[in-house]
């Protein structure tokens, strides 16, 4: 299987977005990750739309939209617009996640849902075949450099059953505490991309040695 990697921006140094996504392509990263966050939904803020679209025409890695916001419809559009090839959307935060999924692709973008770590892999059954990508949350989410949350796993192997029984082909993403170590457990339990914010941006040896230990994991899974 292969796995893709994708990094977080959240832990690239701010003053220099466009740089840092121009040096995560450098490093042979598949995707750059980009974590909204509205100071209600998590307690914490971040990019905007313009912000994206600012770096988009910096690289041509696929930018997907994490969006941890409360009222994710309108601003999902705004993320599209601003080039975001996928969009995510939390499970919790969407009272009509059919209505709202049916929406980012009718808008030409992949869709995904968001589960915090306790959210159940039920929550999904019904909107499978709308989907494009799952992304389970290893950590609560709002911050970077938290510690990884690995009784997910088995939600993360649950959601893997069902989207092998789909017989579609549905990404499934981790997100929280990624490291060349805990990286190994969230693939055999059935994750192929891996988002990691500290662990690349922070790596002490620099992005590419850090992206590059990422895929060593997954190639040896
Ligand atoms: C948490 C975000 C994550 C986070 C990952 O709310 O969704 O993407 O930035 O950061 P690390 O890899 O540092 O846990
Ligand atoms: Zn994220």
């Amino acid at each position: 299987m292969v796995v893709e990697i994708a990094p977080s921006m959240l832990a690239a140094d701010a003053s220099r977005l466009g740089e840092e996504c121009q040096a995560v392509e450098a490093a042979g990263a598949h995707r750059v990750h980009w974590d909204v966050m509205d100071g209600v939904f998590v307690p914490n803020l971040t990019f905007g739309p313009d912000v994206v679209a600012a770096c988009r025409p910096l690289v041509k890695l696929h930018f997907e939209a994490h969006l941890m916001v409360v009222k994710p419809d309108e601003l999902a559009q705004r993320y599209i617009e601003a080039g975001c090839e996928t969009v995510l959307i939390h499970a919790e935060t969407c009272p009509h996640l059919h209505r709202s999924l049916s929406a980012i692709r009718e808008a030409g973008a992949r869709c995904g849902v968001v589960l915090n770590p306790h959210t159940p892999a039920s929550s999904i059954s019904e909107v499978m075949t709308l989907i494009d990508e799952v992304l389970v949350m290893t950590v609560n989410p709002g911050f970077g450099g938290q510690r990884y949350i690995a009784d997910v796993e088995p939600k993360i192997a649950a959601v893997r059953h069902m989207i092998d029984a789909s017989g579609r082909s549905i990404d499934l993403e981790v997100d929280g505490g990624i490291t060349a170590s805990t990286a190994k457990a969230a693939i055999a339990a059935g994750a192929n991309v891996l988002v990691a914010g500290s662990a690349v941006f922070g790596h002490r040896n620099g992005i590419a040695v850090a992206v590059r230990e990422l895929q060593q994991v997954s190639t040896n899974s």
